[in-house]
């Protein structure tokens, strides 16, 4: 099903019962069956984004060589720069296997910037020295991504006649990857061969958060395998369930696979697309948890748990090292 459902966040914001366990449904409801959703009315102010986008583009425009002595080093710290080529995202687990799923697509046309959790011990982020500004915007909307995962998880358990609370235990540290990207412009025929600026994927952990300009591009995978835009919507933020959320909910959640096309036109009569920019904020379980099918998702007509128990930050490394395959064995 197209992500076709706009989840207004005020009735999970305050305080009315009802409104919100109606909103509470219908955001289950649209992750069970298209596993992407538009959210509005989120308690991120638009000032806020501007800024953030506005420093993303200053840092993707520095030198190559500024950006790489901020380089991505580990799936383990998964903090830091990563230049175009660099990560094949894949479905698969095994760098073997990544490779074959890739084929002929080549890499990905996109370099990022990976931002953890700023206090985790052993694992500090690569802030780029000169600009705090940068440093200071960037843990602030961090912040805010945070506290939305964990209205967002505190929905999913109302629509699953969970606790309400249920969840709160593991979105407290906020083990959250807050990842900018740039896909810069490029002439149509960086786009021959089955070529796109990010290869089909599904996300990782228990929710995704996607920030996205007005370019266009990103398309989500049919129960039948074809594939349909998610227009942009301006004002809104494009929510998705990853994989653990799915495994968690024994499947009832649905982690659509996605990716990033060629966009549906170019603007302005030009030769080339222009860049696009996004930013994709990874929510994940608290990396000390156990990922336990949930209670209520199977038994009876529901049948058997699908899904051994994980460990929250286990599971990620284990998915992140298959895509940045290149660098396996610099210390995972
Ligand atoms: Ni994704």
């Amino acid at each position: 099903m197209a992500p076709s459902a706009i989840i207004s966040l005020a009735p999970l914001l305050d305080q009315d019962q009802s409104a919100t366990q109606s909103a509470a449904a219908s955001l289950l409801s649209a992750l069970e069956t298209s596993g992407f959703l538009y959210l509005t009315d989120a308690p991120i102010p638009k000032t806020v984004l501007s800024q953030v986008y506005e420093l993303s583009a200053r840092f993707f425009a520095r030198p190559l060589a500024e950006k790489d002595a901020l380089a991505w080093d580990t799936p383990r710290a998964n903090r830091g720069y990563s230049k175009q080529g660099l990560e094949k995202v894949s479905l698969s687990l095994s760098k073997d296997d990544v490779a074959l799923d890739r084929g002929d697509a080549g890499e990905d046309q996109k370099e990022s910037f990976e931002i953890g959790r700023d206090d985790e011990e052993g694992y500090p982020n690569r802030w780029p020295e000169e600009d705090r500004e940068f440093k200071t915007v960037m843990l602030d909307f961090f912040e805010r991504c945070r506290k939305l995962h964990a209205v967002v998880m505190k929905a999913i358990a109302i629509g699953l006649g969970l606790d309400a609370e249920f969840f709160a235990d593991y979105v407290k540290q906020g083990d959250n990857t807050l990842r900018l990207l740039h896909y810069p412009g490029v002439p149509p025929e960086s786009f021959a061969n089955g070529r796109v600026r990010a290869g089909l994927h599904s996300d990782y952990g228990s929710v995704t958060f996607l920030f996205q300009d007005n370019r266009g591009g990103l398309q989500v995978e049919r129960k039948d395998g074809s594939f349909t835009d998610v227009t942009p919507i301006e004002g809104t933020i494009i929510l998705n369930a990853g994989d653990m959320l799915s495994r968690w909910s024994n499947g009832e959640i649905r982690s659509t696979r996605h990716r990033v096309v060629e966009p549906p036109m170019k603007m302005g009569g030009q030769d080339s697309y222009p860049p696009r920019y996004s930013v994709a904020y990874f929510c994940n379980p608290d990396f000390d948890k156990t990922i336990e099918v949930l209670p209520g998702t199977f038994g009876g007509e529901k049948g058997e748990k699908k899904f051994e128990n994980i460990n929250s930050g286990e599971y990620l490394v284990q998915r992140l090292s298959a895509t940045y395959g290149e660098l396996l064995g610099a210390g995972v």
